[in-house]
């Protein structure tokens, strides 16, 4: 089980230096095994640690260049980032990140071997318009992403569940996890107003092998709650 916290524009460095030093301490003192992804603003990035994964929120397909705001993997290796978030919502719909921008990441992050996170998921009008339409859109997310690469985790947002405080329904969860599990076997994350309260619900249902947080990965003790409730899962699961 995987579980991300995706801190946006959250957080300063001397608060994401205390937020894993809190969250590494909680995983060893817990014997924690599900495994924890953070990903922090791009000025707090810091080399991954212990049993955290850091990884970027965003970076431009180039080594340096003129792309005034954007970092470049020449930034990222700086902090020796080997992780990397793509198509986030917020990005393709408040930013206008398209599906060639997307596309490309993807290509050029993958050339460099870099984990790659990547996120798929419909608006409202889609979603109203039916499952067909759902399952289209998203196919055309993934139109040109190298399905089989070995460093590939996919991540189920529903525009409409994100910082909404609108959780997609377990119907909607696995009917959608299970069309896109027959595209690709990599991990699936759900995500999309998840907390304390529902994730136990989410990570047991099939085809769900994670889940990546917004809003209740803020606090770290919020987050160490989630990854204790996946670890749980997770033991469950062993045991069967
Ligand atoms: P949320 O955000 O948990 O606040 O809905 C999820 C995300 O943006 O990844």
């Amino acid at each position: 089980m995987i579980v991300c916290a995706n801190l946006k524009t959250n957080h300063t460095r001397s608060s994401v230096k205390s937020y894993l030093d809190a969250v590494g301490a909680f995983i060893d003192q817990n014997d924690i095994k599900a495994r924890a992804v953070v990903f922090p603003p791009a000025t707090a990035l810091c080399a991954s640690r212990g049993a955290i994964t850091v990884g970027a929120q965003n970076a431009w397909p180039v080594e340096n260049g003129s792309f005034t705001g954007e970092i470049g993997s020449e930034q990222l290796d700086e902090f020796a980032t080997r992780a990397l978030l793509i198509g986030h919502s917020e990005r393709r719909h408040i930013l206008g990140e398209g599906l060639d921008a997307t596309k490309r990441k993807f290509d050029f992050f993958a050339g460099l071997d870099y984990e790659i996170f990547f996120c798929i998921g419909e608006p409202l009008e889609i979603k109203e318009a039916g499952f067909d339409v759902v399952t289209t859109y998203i196919k055309r997310q993934l139109d040109g992403i190298d399905l089989s690469y070995s460093r590939l985790t996919l991540a189920y947002e529903p525009v409409w569940a994100i910082g909404t405080g609108k959780t997609a329904s377990s119907e909607d969860i696995l009917s959608v996890h299970s069309a896109v599990k027959g595209l690709s076997d990599k991990p699936l994350l759900y995500g999309g107003s998840v907390k304390t309260g529902n994730a136990e619900e989410i990570l047991s249902l099939d085809n769900v092998d994670g889940i990546l947080v917004g809003t209740a990965s803020w606090l770290s003790d919020r987050f160490c709650a989630l990854l204790s409730v996946a670890d749980k899962i997770m033991q469950g699961q062993e045991q069967q």
